[in-house]
């Protein structure tokens, strides 16, 4: 395990303190998973019970999180779960999780993008303009007769943020905080305001009776009941991913011990109680069918437009300020996946482009320009039922590997100092790999299918380059630190 430390090129400037980070977490989790993975949950899986899928989520992610937090504390350099489980579990684990996180950052930033390009659509219909149907859905969307073709405002907002990542943090982090003052004042707000136009009937039931839902792709899924509920939980499960990307910034924080599981604790908490009370009012807005039909895409708006009567302004202002939102946690995912690549690009696992430090503005810059085109593919050919729940099923399973991975940690290597201490660890790592567990399984087998695929494919370029390049094959002495 590398560490890029002292001066010279590859050194990351120090800039961040603990509000920046719990700012960094919070640009990171809200986005997509509230504003558009929230009304698929309700439309396939769970009707309204889609906040008991939240509260699972939320108690998965903070078993997991609490583990993330010890590691975080213990090894505070770049490298999110990745750079633990290197520390912990060998070359192989950690190259599958690194590899795993791919779909986390990458992958999320992707679905993020084209939940991006949805609000922008509504944006540019309120100036009485359009992106046509073909040029902002993937080929494997149609309605209406017309097939989409390749999703071009989605790729677009990857380009312009992989632009801003490579001119450097300190100016991102400034962006990053004034967007996460207005995305929390537009939760608080459709919270607030929307609470009065709750519908009961539509929270009645409240656990729809179990049942299968089969969504436009053609996939089939559970629908209500406890299957629901899990399969909602690991969609909206979307809508935690990022606090452990603050873990990711560690070698960019001015006093990583202390700071870092501030940051991440701290931010898991306020997302979860505003996730709940959100999900609340959007369920009790409009009717199920409504989610999955007319307000199937830019959802929140839609639902505020149609059964908000009165309330046109706050519509647009949420649209304007989503897209925001959006953007903040693409460039936090972004960032995230190039400072993976970046510890991995060290410990020879991936080519050393994805190390090399631009010399003025100190970042990655290559990595970015070359996780620019791969997010893009993603982005503008597939569709975000897909590409999110790839994601989600993607970070379930690094979590689990890093609950464990804390707790081999501190039955192999208790002598190493630790500033944050998991409270009665066996027990909160086997709930957070029995919790994220859960939500794999509610995902359903096509979405385990997938996560094989990428594993394999991760497999075939381990024992094709990483193995042959890695630190461990030329400094085999530093194997296991
Ligand atoms: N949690 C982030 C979002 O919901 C990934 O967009």
């Amino acid at each position: 395990m590398s560490e890029v430390a002292g001066t010279g090129e590859s050194t990351l400037k120090r800039t961040l303190g603990p509000f920046s980070l719990v700012t960094l977490g919070i640009g990171a989790i809200i986005g997509a998973g509230l504003f558009v993975r929230t009304a698929a949950a309700i439309a396939e899986r769970s009707g309204p019970s889609v906040t008991l899928a939240f509260l699972v989520a939320g108690l998965g992610c903070a078993f997991a999180g609490l583990c993330y937090a010890e590691f975080a504390s213990m090894i505070p350099i770049a490298g999110s779960a990745y750079t633990y489980s290197y520390a912990t579990m060998g070359e192989l684990v950690a190259w599958i999780i690194g590899w795993d996180l791919c779909l986390e950052y990458a992958v999320g930033a992707a679905t993020v993008a084209i939940a991006w390009s949805e609000y922008f659509n509504k944006v540019l219909e309120y100036v009485g303009m359009h992106v046509p149907y073909e040029w902002c859905h993937s080929p494997l969307e149609s309605a209406n007769g017309v097939h989409g073709i390749v999703n071009i405002p989605a790729i677009a907002i990857l380009a312009l943020l992989s632009a801003l990542l490579i001119r450097g943090m300190q100016e991102s982090a400034t962006v990053n905080s004034i967007i996460v003052v207005t995305k929390v004042a537009i939760v608080l707000m459709v919270i607030v305001i929307g609470w009065g136009f709750i519908n009961p009937s539509y929270h009645t039931p409240y656990i729809p009776p179990s049942g299968f839902y089969t969504t436009s792709e053609g996939i089939t899924h559970p629908y209500g009941g406890i299957m629901g509920i899990l399969g909602a939980a690991g969609v909206v499960f979307f809508a935690f991913i990022g606090f452990d990307a603050v873990s990711t910034a560690a070698q960019e924080a001015k006093n990583p011990k202390r700071d870092m599981p501030i940051g991440i604790l701290g931010s898991l908490v306020v997302c979860t109680i505003l996730y709940v009370l959100f999900s609340h009012v959007l369920s009790g807005l409009a009717p199920v069918d409504f989610f999955r039909n007319a307000g199937k895409e830019a959802s929140v708006t839609e639902a505020i437009r149609t059964y908000m009567p009165g309330y046109g302004w706050m519509a647009k202002f949420v649209t304007i300020a989503i897209l925001a939102g959006f953007s903040s946690v693409i460039l936090v995912m972004l960032m995230g996946q190039s400072r993976v690549f970046y510890s991995m690009s060290h410990d020879g696992l991936v080519p050393k482009i994805f190390s090399e430090v631009h010399p003025k503005f100190k970042t990655p810059w290559k990595a970015n320009m070359l996780f620019f085109l791969f997010t893009s593919a993603f982005a503008g050919f597939l569709p975000e039922s897909i590409v999110g729940e790839m994601t989600s099923i993607g970070t379930l399973f690094a979590f689990i590997l890093v609950c464990a991975g804390v707790w081999i940690m501190r039955v192999r290597r208790p002598e190493i100092p630790r500033a944050f201490i998991v409270p009665a660890l066996p027990l909160v790592a086997t709930l957070g790999i029995f919790v994220c567990g859960a939500m794999i399984y509610g995902l359903g087998w096509t979405n385990w299918l997938r996560l094989g695929v990428w594993l394999v494919i991760g497999l075939v370029f381990y024992f094709g380059y990483g193995m042959k390049h890695s630190r461990l094959q030329s400094h085999p002495a530093e194997a296991g630190r």
